[in-house]
């Protein structure tokens, strides 16, 4: 089923370096169970276990909260609230209004209002329950259309103009308008929210949590107690899936336990109950788009007016640059001539949203791919002929609504071999025919590109460390500031460094991620983690590799060029000897085998402000087709066939970067079909467990998956020319979403373009269907 191009595999060694498809370092121990994470690490002596106490109403004042039944409770040791902290309350990541426990104003239902430390976490679950309080309920904004009505937001609105969208619109032949109300998502990483605090004897602090971003938890920690970052160390080995959940929303977990070791003394782990979990965390943002265009006779843009609204919940978290990455996505892969974005950030009574793999990106994407499709039914021809006749083109053609140059487009290569591979104009001809005579099962088809912007939209993040030491047996100890998630992060970093010196993999021991190795770092988010952490890794092995090369010429008498490092052995002039042995012999003559190394992202340049400039890098490409088959009696369907091309540059491991591709996939294809968050009218979520929130299962992926990489450098200096490859795939199968609609417009004879807001459930999709039908064409 899958196919790694030959072409891929850049090294001959067999040394598993970079290029080379080898196995995710964690990949045996995670199958056979002995992979440790949080609540698997050996539990030290005088362990409490914490729980928290939720808020049951959506907006209110905390008119009293009367505690005293849940501290006599059995096993109880310690109960908090806001008043028991003794630093900063509010640990917001980038502004504030996150407080660490609930102030006199509750925010959402289900805030935490008091945390528990007890003996067991049985005793600490049941001693929650002793807790009342008296909330007096206020009006509570659950939907956009009441937040935009009374104007609650947690940010300022942003706009992208470029050109006079409005007169350009006016003017154009033709004009098609639209909404799309497209849902959250629940992250559903399978290890929930996690932390360990120990604490030391110097009044500091030994975090071990499960975070994307140890350096904020340092400092968001320390900041609640009062204590200066020095005091605290975090330490991460590995999440057990993230997918950017755990990026700002793993600090308050650990805060919490943090907070309760300072006043009992003891060791605290808290480890959420799913229900909690997915009751107290932000979600993917659900978004409320409009569009206008205006385009010619051939279905070709030449004014855009979108708008975004993102529901972020009660506080900014990071809102503020997720909807902006909405809007740097409403163009995807199209050039929108004079343009106007505007994009909302909505304050409602929820949880707060934050950081979902693809960070505002795919609702953005999903609003002009809706609008490619209803352009092609309304100018009668195929979506992929008007999808191609919009790509980013040359000259006038390559600007985005935020004035950045699209120096980089392969999409007219890569949708045109996809085209070939996939079949997709035999198979759309087999499927209308297939549709003239199906009564009830009709097919629909849909080929769909992504273009994804990369690098960090906040400049200062894209800069990443490390650290490398060599110890005198020639084995290399490797850490930096990403963290591990299921993604591959530290098998790709190890691959590298392993690379510079041309020793095997094995010689080389990634470690935990930890705040006292590697200082101030960057969340491992925004795909970046490898871009990043791989240039820090790769200067710090080159910084120690100089010296052994200087050294070499040194004591050898050689020149340079005469000393090379390949396959464990170094050749120095005429002899060839051990990697180790030239290490020995560097230390018994004091050269140092230790080194840093840093980076930062060259050509970033964003004004915020005017809202333009160059915020990213460059960007990642892929397309997929999916085809899919729907029974027009019950609304049920079946993806029958995936066919995607991707771009990752020169993959480092294509065994990883396939991977990834197809998580993204089916975690994206899940987010635009069966995963359906609902709350009740009180605000209170509905869906809170698996047996209500579906996630897709392995019975789900579509039974024809074929998944290759496109074989095109990154023409950016990148590390190995890669190209990062975490959160594009998300947004392939928005493919699957185009080709339901296409066989939903089937019912139609093509003639009408369905309304279908995500998930496109099954209900939904039969909804569409009965629409169709009793609309004249
Ligand atoms: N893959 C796995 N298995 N688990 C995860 O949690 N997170 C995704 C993506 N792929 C995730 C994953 C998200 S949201 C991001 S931003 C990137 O991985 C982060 O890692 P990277 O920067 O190293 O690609
Ligand atoms: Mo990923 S959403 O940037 O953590």
């Amino acid at each position: 089923m899958r196919k790694l191009t030959d072409a891929l595999f850049k090294s001959d060694q067999s040394l598993g370096q970079a290029g080379q498809p080898v196995e995710h370092d964690s990949a045996r121990r995670q199958v056979a169970g002995s992979a440790r994470y949080i609540d698997d690490m050996p539990e030290p002596a005088g362990l409490l276990h914490a729980a928290v106490g939720q808020a049951d109403v959506a907006h209110g004042t905390l008119k009293s909260l009367q505690l005293d039944a849940v501290r006599t409770a059995a096993g109880v040791q310690r109960v908090i609230s806001v008043a028991d902290v003794p630093g900063h309350t509010d640990i917001g990541a980038v502004f504030g209004g996150d407080p660490v426990l609930a102030e006199d104003t509750i925010l959402f239902h289900g805030q935490p209002l008091f945390a528990v430390a007890a003996d067991s976490y049985e005793q600490a679950r049941l001693a929650v329950k002793a807790a009342q309080w008296e909330i007096e309920p206020g009006e509570a904004i659950l939907s956009v259309d009441q937040a935009r009505a009374v104007g609650a937001e947690v940010g300022k609105p942003v706009h992208f103009r470029h050109g006079d969208a409005d007169a350009t619109l006016k003017n154009a032949p033709h004009q098609l308008s639209g909404r799309i109300q497209i849902g959250g998502q629940e992250h559903f990483y399978l290890e929930g929210q996690a932390s360990l605090v120990i604490p030391e004897e110097d009044g500091g602090m030994l975090v071990y949590t499960s975070s994307q971003h140890p350096s904020e938890v340092q400092k968001l920690v320390a900041e609640v107690l009062g204590i200066s970052f020095n005091k605290v160390t975090v330490d991460v080995r590995r999440m057990g899936g993230a997918f950017g959940g755990k990026e700002s929303q793993a600090a308050q977990w650990a805060c919490i336990a943090a907070l309760l070791a300072h006043h009992t003394g003891r060791p605290v782990k808290i480890r959420l109950p799913r229900s909690v979990d997915m009751s107290a965390t932000g979600k993917r943002h659900p978004f409320d788009n409009r569009w206008q265009l205006g385009f010619d006779d051939h279905g070709v843009i030449q004014a855009a007016k979108m708008e975004v609204n993102g529901f972020c919940g009660y506080s900014p978290d990071l809102s503020n640059a997720i909807v902006d990455r909405a809007m740097f996505h409403t163009d995807n892969a199209y050039f929108l001539g004079d343009s106007a974005i505007d994009g909302y950030r909505c304050l409602t009574h929820t949880v707060s949203n934050t950081a979902f793999r693809g960070f505002g990106g795919p609702q953005g994407m999903m609003t002009i791919e809706a609008a490619m499709d209803d352009i092609a039914r309304h100018r009668g021809e195929d979506p992929l002929t008007i999808r191609k006749r919009n790509l980013y083109g040359q000259g006038e053609r390559d600007v985005t609504p935020y004035q950045m140059t699209v120096e980089d487009n392969i999409l007219p290569q890569l949708i045109e071999r996809l085209e070939t591979t996939s079949d997709y104009w035999q198979r759309r001809q087999a499927i209308t025919e297939f549709n003239k005579t199906s009564p009830i099962i009709k097919k629909g088809l849909a080929l769909t590109p992504v273009k994804f912007g990369i690098s960090f939209t906040a400049k200062h993040l894209n800069q990443a460390g490390a650290l490398v030491h060599i110890y005198t047996d020639g084995s290399i100890h490797l850490n930096h500031g990403g963290t591990e998630m299921g993604q591959g992060l530290f098998t790709k970093v190890a691959q590298i460094v392993a690379l510079e010196f041309d020793v095997a993999l094995e010689t080389v021991q990634v470690s935990a991620t930890r705040t006292d190795k590697v200082p101030n770092t960057s969340p491992t988010a925004a795909s970046s983690g490898t871009d990043l952490n791989g240039k820090a890794a790769q200067n710090a092995a080159r910084a120690i590799k100089q010296r052994l090369i200087e050294f070499a010429c040194d004591h050898y008498g050689l020149r340079p060029d005469e000393v090379r490092f390949h396959a464990g052995k170094v050749t120095l002039g005429d002899n060839v000897i051990d990697f180790a042995d030239l290490v020995q012999s560097a230390y018994l003559n004091r050269i140092s085998l230790s080194a840093t190394g840093y980076y930062r992202t060259p050509k970033l340049e964003w004004d915020a402000e005017n809202g333009t400039g160059r915020p990213f890098l460059y960007f990642a490409y892929g397309a997929s087709c999916s085809e899919v088959s729907i029974d027009t009696l019950t609304g049920e369907y079946s993806v029958d066939r995936v066919d995607v091309l991707h771009d990752v540059g020169d993959s480092i491991n294509p065994a990883l970067d396939i991977g990834q591709i197809e998580g993204g996939f089916i975690q994206g294809m899940g987010w635009l079909t069966s995963e359906e968050l609902k709350w009740d009218d009180s605000g209170r979520l509905l869906s809170n467990s698996p047996a209500n929130y579906k996630i897709p299962a392995i019975g789900d992926t579509p039974p024809v998956f074929n998944v290759d990489l496109f074989p095109q450098p990154n023409r950016e200096d990148t590390v190995f020319k890669s190209k990062a490859v975490g959160e594009p795939p998300l947004m392939l199968p928005i493919s699957v979403w185009c080709a339901l609609r296409d066989a939903i417009a089937s019912v139609s004879d093509y003639q009408l373009s369905p309304a279908l807001d995500t998930p496109a459930t099954p209900e939904r999709v039969l909804f569409a269907i009965e629409a169709l039908k009793g609309r004249p064409s």
